[in-house]
């Protein structure tokens, strides 16, 4: 399946994400301990940037209204999200992170 590099790993360091661009749409890709996890950076309530969110665990927090959402799953813990959000599969080639195109 074909992949686009969006981000090299140094340039998000554990605990912390990144809003990257692939093909027009934003992804947010976190680094969890090492390791990466791309979802939709739209929220699903009024479009919130998620990786701007606070991460806490596997938890990112919508930082305009406080949703949360899982990081490895996509998936909303309820109101005010009224749905989850989409999630990428990442692949690490060397020091570059690919997101495959869906
Ligand atoms: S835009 Fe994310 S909780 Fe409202």
């Amino acid at each position: 399946m074909a992949s686009i590099k969006v981000a090299e790993t140094k340039e998000i360091a554990p605990g912390t994400a990144k809003q990257v661009d692939l093909n027009g749409k934003k992804i947010a890709v976190f680094n969890l301990n090492g390791t990466f996890y791309a979802i939709s950076d739209t929220c699903t309530h009024r479009g919130g940037p998620l990786s701007e969110g606070e991460i806490n665990g596997d938890i990112v927090t919508c930082p305009w209204h406080m949703a949360n959402f899982n990081i490895k799953t996509g998936e909303a813990d309820g109101p005010p999200a009224p749905r989850g959000v989409e999630t990428y599969r990442v692949v690490i080639e060397g020091s570059d992170i690919h997101i495959e195109i869906p």
